[in-house]
């Protein structure tokens, strides 16, 4: 579906509450789903890659009732699916799911098939496979890639060395260490996302310091938790860009916005570009610091982004290259090769579609330069990427005339609600057909 997307008519105004986190939503119905008893989880993201998750986890036996916006989950005892799990469009619903099962005791001896769309089916999962078999674990890939073959076996731990920071990674071989015999220990090359670390102690797994790295103990037991999932600041993002872009807005308030330090990389940026953002502290919600953000419309300039930043903003990308197109000065990102196996390669995608607007971009290896400066109106294409189609709606609030994003329907993978929530702030955003 098409997206139309239109300059800002006035000042965007009013008081904004994020959807939940889709990183901890798609934790919580794992863990639940893990975990013995019951789980009651409020606040759970309500799109369609937290959906498959959910869905796979009462495929594979989860007992899963939603009532008034909780849910419950009764775990502990898993089944095989009596079909493959399709985890649709999330990278983070297969690597996580895989690593909780390959070695799951309940799911010993039996075969399992995770399966995804084109997108997901086009991302590396050598990155979980080669930890998780060092384990012992048994999956087949199609070339590195989805479909899998998992066949649970009897894992050992083991001390694995990411080659790379990400979160994916960690959980998997996290989650497969809780079923696995003896200790599983991880060292990161910088820090990533850490909520399964933070979630994992209310389930009744307790960490250990691996020094360095973060170490589970094997042959867990989970029991069943109450979780509030916070709101997503990587949804956020967008109203604050756009809070940042229209003129004239001021103090546009944001509240229930987690405020992980791991993931809070996109604040420093905007800041350091000269973003006006006043973040107050609230009450944590479990072992989530969360906060509210007041964001009024600023003057930004271009930065080099400092490359220990990017696992910290790593879903910002779009938006902040979305801010340096029509920021004074150049904007230089490095040590982000990451980005290429996103949803879509968003180093490749991003540069296309600003340059389709008349900005000056280079696509280097690991990054972008972008000279910041006027975007015109025009046709884009989102490549099925959610995050690029909102970024580039709300980098039309600053363009001479609408811009109309192709395949934007992906945003329903992480954020329903965004066209409506864009609107009630004041934007001029319709779907075309
Ligand atoms: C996520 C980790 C990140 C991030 C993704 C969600 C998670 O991926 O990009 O959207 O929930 O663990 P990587 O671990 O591949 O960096």
């Amino acid at each position: 579906m098409k997206l139309r997307a239109g300059p800002a008519v006035g000042p965007l105004s009013g008081r904004y509450l994020p959807p939940g986190d889709k990183s901890i939503s798609h934790r919580l119905a794992i863990l639940g789903g893990l975990a013995e008893g019951e789980t009651r989880i409020s606040g759970f993201l309500d799109a369609a890659d937290t959906r498959a998750t959910l869905a796979a986890m009462a495929a594979l036996g989860a007992d899963v009732k939603e009532s008034d916006g909780l849910i419950c989950i009764q775990g502990g005892r898993l089944e095989t699916p009596k079909s493959a799990l399709d985890l649709g469009n999330s990278g983070t619903g297969m690597r996580l799911l895989c690593g909780a099962l390959c070695g799951h005791p309940d799911l010993l001896g039996q075969r399992l098939a995770l399966v995804g769309d084109a997108s997901l089916s086009g991302r590396p999962m050598g990155r979980i496979t080669r930890p998780l078999g060092e384990m012992g674990a048994v999956i087949e890939t199609l070339d590195g890639h989805a479909p899998l073959t998992l066949r649970p076996a009897r894992l050992r731990g083991i001390r694995y060395v990411m080659p790379m920071a990400s979160a994916q990674v960690k959980s998997a071989v996290l989650l497969a260490g809780l079923f696995a015999e003896a200790e599983t220990v991880l060292v990161e090359p910088g820090p990533s996302r850490d909520h399964s670390e933070r979630l994992l102690p209310a389930f009744g797994v307790s960490l250990f310091d691996g020094e360095p790295g973060i170490g589970v103990r094997g042959d867990q037991r989970l029991r069943g938790a109450s979780c509030h999932v916070p709101g997503d600041l990587s949804s956020a993002a967008f109203i604050l860009a756009a809070g940042l872009l229209a003129a004239g807005s001021d103090g546009i308030a944001l509240s229930n916005v987690g405020l992980n330090p791991t993931r809070d990389g996109v604040l420093r940026i905007l800041r350091a570009m000269g973003a006006r953002l006043d973040l107050v502290a609230g009450d944590a919600i479990g072992a989530e610091p969360v906060g509210r953000i007041n964001v009024s419309c600023s003057e930004l300039r271009g930065i080099d982004i400092p490359a220990e930043w990017v696992p910290l903003a790593i879903d910002e990308f779009p938006i902040i290259m979305a801010l340096a197109a029509v920021s004074s000065g150049t904007t230089r990102i490095q040590g982000a090769a990451e980005l290429r196996v996103k949803e879509s390669d968003r180093l490749a995608v991003m540069s296309e579609q600003l340059r389709r607007l008349g900005v000056a971009v280079e696509e280097t290896a690991d990054g972008a330069i972008i000279e910041g400066g006027s975007v015109r109106g025009g046709q884009v294409d989102s490549h099925g990427d959610h995050r690029i189609a909102m970024s580039l709606a709300v980098l039309a609030l600053v363009a001479d005339g609408p811009i109309e994003i192709d395949n934007a329907e992906w945003i329903r993978t992480s954020y329903p609600g965004f066209v409506d929530d864009m609107r009630q702030l004041g934007a001029d955003l319709e779907w075309m057909n």
